[in-house]
Formats: structure tokens, sequence, C-alpha cells
């Protein structure tokens, strides 16, 4: 994190004044542990907030105007009336921040006054580590508690949720803005993605370490075919509605189930993608299982299908991610690996014994470089709490 002092001092430089007033807010990044594609489907996910994240400075102004800047991208800053507020493409990190300030006025939450943010963020850009849920949720925490709210996570991830649905554009589901909001140091999250029932499962790896590897490989086109998923999804369920009329979620069915109906889609491609859900949803359940058990083993084999089938049935992977995971799982002292997240590059994480954690980083570094031409960065998973009032 840059050093709280350093960031009051860039504040200060920004907006001028003196320190008085300013507050400081923080919201963790995000990493999947299994579960992936089926939170938009009504199905259970499992994430852990990291202890990585996005710090916000935030002081009250006199005006109804909002300053938005960052320290990691120090040439788009901008200074926007709250009223009428416009959020666009050429926004860049600022569409964020505006699509939320945008959704609170949505829902009834009229600022009553003009602010000055400062963010700085350590999560890696397009990595799938929810950097962009990340920025949403801190925006919408300190705002609500800047105007005397006392936002509830739940109803905040909604919140942020839809601001990304309606003003990003991205169909996300909900899984990044619930981890990022009601994250829980050393506990991984179960969350049923219809109900929005949730309960906080401790991360006992023992012996073991998650590990993340990030490809580096930038995620072109990433928001499209995530779309397209979507909506492949969405045609499974017309169709399979003509054995279970009533039907809302492919995660409503079992595997079982599904193989008894799955003849009624008739697009082999659309098959694939909707059998890839059905199947996730059960391995995130015996994950869950897995871990409570201690059998770290089993964990790692379902991860590992899960990737499989990521690759293979709903084709999210890509040669980057298959290169790096395959490379993972030769490692001794590897029990699983799989990518997280959307897809199409991005981090994968892995389950690697605490001896092992060097030698891993050596070898997958290595072996992808060669696969790929890329470098890429790993970081030891540390499992942290959801957004919060700094210094408090
Ligand atoms: C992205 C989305 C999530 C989820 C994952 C895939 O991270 O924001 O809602 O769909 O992809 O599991």
């Amino acid at each position: 994190m840059a050093r709280a002092e350093e960031l009051i001092r860039e504040f200060v430089r920004r907006y001028g004044g003196d320190e008085a007033g300013i507050r400081a807010y923080r919201a963790p990044g995000r990493v999947n542990l299994i579960g992936e594609h089926t939170d938009y489907n009504g199905g259970p996910v499992f994430p852990a907030a990291l202890t990585f994240g996005t710090s916000l400075l935030i002081r009250p102004r006199t005006d109804r105007r909002i300053g938005l800047a960052s320290l990691n991208f120090p040439q788009a800053a901008g200074e926007f009336a709250l009223d009428g507020l416009a959020v666009r493409r050429e926004d860049d990190w600022m569409i964020y921040p505006k699509a939320v300030i945008r959704e609170l006025d949505l829902r009834g939450i009229r600022l009553s006054r003009g602010y000055d943010l400062l963010y700085h963020g350590e999560i890696p850009n397009g990595a799938g580590l929810s950097s962009s849920a990340s920025i949403e949720v801190v925006t919408a925490y300190a705002l609500l508690v800047m105007e005397g709210h006392e936002p509830d996570p739940v109803r905040l991830a909604q919140w942020c949720q839809h601001a990304e649905n309606e003003f990003v554009g991205v169909r996300c589901g909900i899984m990044d803005q619930f981890a990022v909001a009601n994250g829980k140091k050393d506990h991984a999250i179960l969350l049923c993605c219809d109900t929005l029932e949730y309960r906080h499962v401790p991360c006992r790896t023992g012996e073991y370490r998650l590990v993340i590897g990030n490809t580096n490989k930038k995620r072109g086109l990433a928001d499209s075919k995530y779309n397209e998923r979507r909506a492949e999804c969405e045609r499974a369920v017309l169709m399979l509605r003509a054995a279970r009329p009533g039907l809302r979620f492919l995660a409503e069915l079992t595997p079982d189930e599904f193989r008894a109906a799955e003849h009624l889609i008739g697009d082999e491609t659309v098959r694939r993608r909707a059998r890839h859900v059905v199947e996730e949803c059960e391995r995130v359940l015996r994950s869950v299982e897995a871990l409570e058990k201690g059998d770290l083993a089993a964990f790692g084999s379902l991860m590992n299908a899960s990737h499989d089938s990521l690759r293979d049935l709903y084709e999210v992977t890509g040669p980057e991610l298959d290169a790096m995971a395959a490379a993972a799982r030769d490692v001794p002292g590897v029990l699983g690996s799989r990518m997280t997240g959307a897809g199409f590059g991005g981090c994968t994480v892995s389950l690697v014994h605490r001896d092992a954690v060097d030698r891993f980083i050596g070898e997958v570094g290595a072996r992808y470089r060669e696969a790929t031409g890329l470098t890429a960065d790993f970081y030891v998973a540390d499992i942290g709490d959801g957004v919060r009032r700094l210094g408090e």
C-alpha cells in the first residue's frame, strides 16, 4: 500500500487545504476459489477477499462538484458537476466511481454536497482479481458513510453490480462485488447467488498456500465474450423450459436432471456451456465439504476439474491460462490449479505446499515464458476483510 502519509500529501497537493476532514476507506480485491460463471446462473460461488485492494481518501467540498484522481492513472483525472453526471466510455477508470454515483442517485440517495476523491489501487488491472468491483464498492461505501448512512454490505454489493450492468455495460453477476463487500479475514464465502444466502467458511489450507499466477495477458474483447456466454446460458434455460416450465436458472438442475433434459438443447455449443454450469455448481458444494473435512487433495482435484471444464466446455481459458495451469500441475507439491475470474486471460489460483512455493514460482514462470513469451507475476494470497473505514 502507498503509505498513508504519502496519499494524504498527494491529496493536499492536488485538492489544496490541509489534512482536516480527509477520511480513508479501503476495499479488497478477491480471488474465486471455485464456482466460475455460476453466479449469473443462480448458482453457488466460493470467493475470498484478498489483503490487497483499493484505498480511497475523500473530503467534502463546499460546491456540488466531484473531483476524481488516482495515483495509478495520473493522466486521467477530472472534475465533474454532480447534477446531470454523465457516464462515458472515454471515462477510463473513472467510469466506475461515476457509475456508482449515478446508481446512488437512482436509489434515491442524492448527495448533499460534492466531494474530492483520491484512489490508490494495488490490484493489477484486468487480471480478474476484481479491481473494478473494489473501486465501485469502496466508492459507494465511503459516500454512503460520509452522507450519514450505515451501508448494508449485501445491498451495497447489489447496487454496485447494478451500476456495472447498467452504466458500465458489463452484465456481470454479483460474485465480485459481494466478496469485496463481505470478505472476512482467513475465510472464504460460500454464496448462493440466487437467494444471496451466504456463510463464511474458514479457509483452512494447513501446510498449503493459495498462489495466484498472473498471466499478464491483456483481456481484449473479454467483456463482449462474457456477455455472449451469459446470453448462451439464457438460451439454454429457454430451451429446457420445454421440460421444466418454471425453470429460472441452470443452477436449479442437478447433473442427473440435466442429463435427462439436455437433448432439448439443439445447439451443441449451448449444450456444452450449460453442462459446465450445472457440473460446476456441484463442484462448489463438494469443494466446501472437502475443505471443511480437511481433504485438500479432493479440493485440489475439483479445482483441476473446474479448469478443464472451463477450457473444454465453457471455452473461456485460452492458451495463456492453459499453459500456466498445465505447468502448475507438473510441480511436485501442487494439489490443484485453475483459472479464476472471468477468464480470457487474467489469473490462475493454485494450491501449493508451503515448501514448494519458491520452486513453483521459478518453474511455472519459466515454462510459462517458454510457452507464451510472456512474463508472469505471482502472489501468495492472504485472505483479508471486506470494505471498511481506515483509522477508526
Ligand atoms: C467476472 C464477473 C463475475 C463472475 C466471474 C466468472 O468476475 O464479474 O460476476 O461471473 O467473472 O465466474
